[in-house]
């Protein structure tokens, strides 16, 4: 696997595999790689030869006061992982490369980026989108993958593609859990002692909502009453928001008719935490499991 640290060398290895008519996947992390991520890799595997994938922490994805700084930074074990999977590419630039002196301009995919994740966390979809943006635009991939666990975000990203016209098809894949359903992040990392059951809140707080679904019940308020009463029984669980949404557009429904998402962010000690189901009638368009 070659490790590729500037822009220029990245977009000459990226217009090669082009111009030999390789059909080019790219998997873009901020590293800390577990299965959620080995899973994308794999699905790249499986459409694209070569494969890219980035490690960058991105600086501006994060707000003040977020864990930016203590975010786990695991280079040497990430690449042995991406080699064990026999990853082509990977480019990890320094921040400096992507964001040089002077940098100024920066996307906002409008409607979709306010609420939820947006709005407990201002500028967050503003910092992807941007780097997305360019990561998309260095490595021109055909297919680029994405995991469900940040269903917003991908939803943003498939807009910001459609709306910018370019030529990379998004593929996004289902959560990656532990046996005991905490969907795997790279966050887990900081979950201590008894905040690591506890953070099992989340999910169990999306299959109430579900198995409510199951016996019957369309009101979505009644559907978030079910989720926040699992997560206010954990101790050590703070929510921060628990909704029923449309899952194209993201805003809140009263009844379930269409594909929606339930959506819940928790802080588990000071680790926020974030996780979804599908429920509602399969969309093909969001790959989802069920
Ligand atoms: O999901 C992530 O790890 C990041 O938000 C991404 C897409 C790599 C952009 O920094």
């Amino acid at each position: 696997m070659d490790i590729i640290r500037t822009v220029e060398w990245m977009k000459q290895v990226a217009r090669a595999a082009r111009s030999e008519g390789r059909i080019l996947g790219f998997v873009p992390t901020m590293g800390a790689l577990h299965e959620g991520h080995l899973s994308l890799v794999r699905a790249a595997q499986l459409q694209c030869r070569p494969v890219v994938v980035s490690i960058f922490v991105n600086p501006i994805q994060f707000g003040p006061g977020e864990d930016f700084e203590r975010y786990p930074r695991q280079f040497e074990r990430d690449c042995a992982l991406l080699e064990s999977l026999a990853v082509d590419y990977l480019f990890a630039p320094e921040a400096g490369e992507l964001y040089p002196a002077g940098f100024r301009t920066y996307v906002h995919v409008e409607g979709l980026s306010e609420r939820l994740e947006g709005r407990s966390r201002p500028g967050h979809f503003r910092g992807v989108a941007t780097v997305v943006l360019k990561l998309l635009e260095i490595v021109q991939p055909t297919f680029a993958y994405f995991g469900r666990k940040d269903a917003q975000q991908a939803r943003i990203v498939r807009q910001m593609v459609a709306d910018l016209n370019l030529d990379t098809q998004i593929q996004v894949s289902p959560i990656v859990r532990e046996p005991d359903g905490l969907a795997m992040s790279s966050r887990n990392a900081y979950l201590q002692g008894a905040e690591r059951q506890a953070a099992t809140a989340l999910f169990r707080a999306l299959t109430a909502a579900r198995r409510e679904i199951e016996a019957g019940e369309r009101d979505a308020l009644r559907l978030v009453a079910a989720m926040r009463a699992v997560l206010d029984r954990e101790p050590l669980v703070a929510t921060d928001y628990a909704e029923i949404v449309d899952a194209d557009t993201f805003e809140p429904v009263l009844r379930l008719r269409s594909t929606c998402l339930a959506l819940v962010a928790a802080f588990v000690g000071n680790t926020r935490l974030i996780d979804n189901m599908v429920i509602g009638p399969v969309d093909d368009e969001l790959k989802v499991e069920i």
